[in-house]
C-alpha cells in the first residue's frame, strides 16, 4: 500500500492544490494531505477552518484523508509510515525554494523522497495569497478556488 502526504499552508485550498490531490490520489492508495499549524504565519483561517474546507473540497475523492502536523515534515512523515511527500511546481520561481526544502528534508532523513508534479497550466499563477487579495478587493475569483472556499472567503472579508 503506497501512501503520499501533500503538506501545505492551504490558507485557503485552490483549485491548483485540488488538481496536485486529485492526480495525485490516482498514482497510489491513499493521499494523506496534511496542513501546517503554524499560528505564528498568522493565517486568515483557524486550523479547524482550513481542515473543514479541505474536507468538503475533497470528499468525492475517496482515498483522501486529511490531517495535520505541526514541527519538521520528516518526523510526520516517519510517524505516519508515509512513502513520499508529494509537491506541485508552478513556475520556475518555485523551483528553488523547492529544492531547497526537499534538500534539507533529505538531510534530516535520507529515507524520505519527495515527487515534483507540473501544475496544471491554467493554475500555474495560482496562489492562495494572490486569491485572498483579489477576492479582498473585490475582484472574480470564480474558477480558481472551489465554491466552498468562495463562500468561506465571503464570510471572511465581507
Ligand atoms: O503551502 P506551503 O506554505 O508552501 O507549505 C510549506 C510546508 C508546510 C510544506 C513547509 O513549510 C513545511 O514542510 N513545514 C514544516 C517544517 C519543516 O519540516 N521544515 C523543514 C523543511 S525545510
Amino acid at each position: 500500500m503506497k501512501t503520499a502526504v501533500c503538506p501545505g499552508s492551504f490558507d485557503p485550498v485552490t483549485n491548483g492544490h485540488l488538481d496536485i490531490i486529485k492526480r495525485t490520489s490516482k498514482m497510489v492508495d491513499k493521499v494523506i494531505v496534511a496542513v501546517l499549524y503554524n499560528p505564528g504565519k498568522n493565517p486568515l483561517f483557524t486550523l479547524e477552518e482550513k481542515i473543514d474546507l479541505l474536507k468538503e473540497a475533497t470528499k468525492d475523492i475517496p482515498n483522501v484523508e486529511i490531517d495535520c502536523f505541526s514541527g519538521l515534515l520528516v518526523d510526520y512523515v516517519k510517524q505516519k509510515n508515509i512513502d513520499f511527500i508529494v509537491k506541485g511546481l508552478r513556475a520556475v520561481s518555485d523551483f528553488e525554494y523547492e529544492l531547497q526544502m526537499a534538500l534539507m528534508n533529505k538531510k534530516l532523513n535520507h529515507e524520505v523522497e519527495t515527487m515534483f508534479m507540473m501544475t496544471s497550466g491554467e493554475y500555474s499563477y495560482l496562489s492562495s495569497s494572490i486569491v485572498k487579495e483579489v477576492w479582498k478587493f473585490d475582484g472574480c475569483i470564480d474558477g480558481l478556488v472551489p465554491e466552498v472556499v468562495k463562500k468561506a472567503l465571503h464570510k471572511k472579508f465581507k
